[in-house]
């Protein structure tokens, strides 16, 4: 058994947007990674795909890793609070928290940015990962001398340099990044691990969602690059959370190769 499969055995695992992209793939790798002895709480508005990626999961490592799916939308406050308070006895030990959920809406510019769109992306992105991480953060405070558990933020690279078309998501993001920082120094005397890994461009349906279901539009994001795929993120997930106690991957931006910067990008033409 690898260390990682160790550290990892016998781990509560609460993933936010566990039914799509990065959220998806990294249940998977959890569940690769670790197949004699895990508990994995898997959280997004489709509960059909969560059903779908247990038995997936069930299917390929067996028994050993269990499944619990968990209808929760992130925009709704008390119903974050009520589904973790309401966890079954032996899946409340939350050990590690992916904040992963999200979503962009749309490329307007300002002063044409649709109020609603506003809403449900900073509903979702930032106070809806706010109150989870409250939330979870009362169990993991109670654990040890001093509390203990891994809280891990997906960020984004819009979250550090803001582009056109993107100012309020780039907004979330970069008030999830101040969060996670300020969060880890109020930690400091706990062995709460606080750590934030930032993608660039990841193929996943976060284009068609930008997009409102356009796939023509979403396609032509990706035209001429090559993305990230989520599993490439999942993969650092994984290994950040299976690090010795003692070592914190704070902060982590990842890139496919074409790619500098938000804006930056290789395409071939
Ligand atoms: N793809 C990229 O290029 C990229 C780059 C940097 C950062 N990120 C970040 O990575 C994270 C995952 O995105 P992704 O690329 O994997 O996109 P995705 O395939 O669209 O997945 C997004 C996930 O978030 C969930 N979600 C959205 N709104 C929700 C809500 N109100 N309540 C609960 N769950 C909600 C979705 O589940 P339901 O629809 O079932 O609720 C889905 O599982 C996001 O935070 C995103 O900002 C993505």
């Amino acid at each position: 058994m690898s260390s990682l499969s160790k550290r990892l055995s016998g781990k509560t695992i609460l993933i936010t947007g566990a039914s799509s992209g990065i959220g998806r793939s990294t249940a998977l790798e959890f569940a690769r990674s670790s197949p004699d002895s895990l508990r994995l709480i898997l959280a997004a508005r489709r509960l059909d795909s969560l059903k779908t990626l247990a038995s997936d999961i069930g299917t390929e490592v067996g028994n050993g890793v269990q499944c619990l799916p968990l209808q929760l939308d992130m925009s709704k406050h008390d119903d974050i609070v009520s589904a973790i308070q309401n966890l079954p006895a032996e899946w409340k030990n939350i050990d590690v928290l992916v904040n992963n959920a999200g979503l962009v809406k749309g490329v307007a510019k300002a002063p044409e940015i649709n109020a609603a769109d506003i809403d449900v992306m900073f509903a979702t992105n930032v106070t809806g990962l706010i109150t989870m991480t409250q939330e979870v953060m009362k169990i993991m405070t109670k654990r040890g001398e001093s509390g203990q558990g891994d809280i891990i933020m997906i960020g984004s690279i819009a979250g550090r340099e803001g582009y056109p078309g993107g100012s309020i998501y780039c907004a979330t993001k970069a008030a999830v990044r101040t969060f996670t920082d300020a969060l880890r120094r109020e930690l400091i005397a706990t062995r709460i691990r606080v750590m934030e890994i930032d993608p660039g461009q990841v193929e996943t349906e976060f284009s068609l969602v930008r997009f409102g279901g356009d796939k023509d539009k979403a396609d032509a994001v990706y035209k001429g690059v090559e993305p990230l795929t989520p599993d490439d993120i999942a993969e650092v997930i994984v290994f950040t959370a299976g690090r010795r106690e003692n070592v914190v991957i704070a902060d982590t931006l990842i890139f496919p190769n074409h790619q500098a910067a938000a804006t930056v990008m290789h395409r071939k033409s």
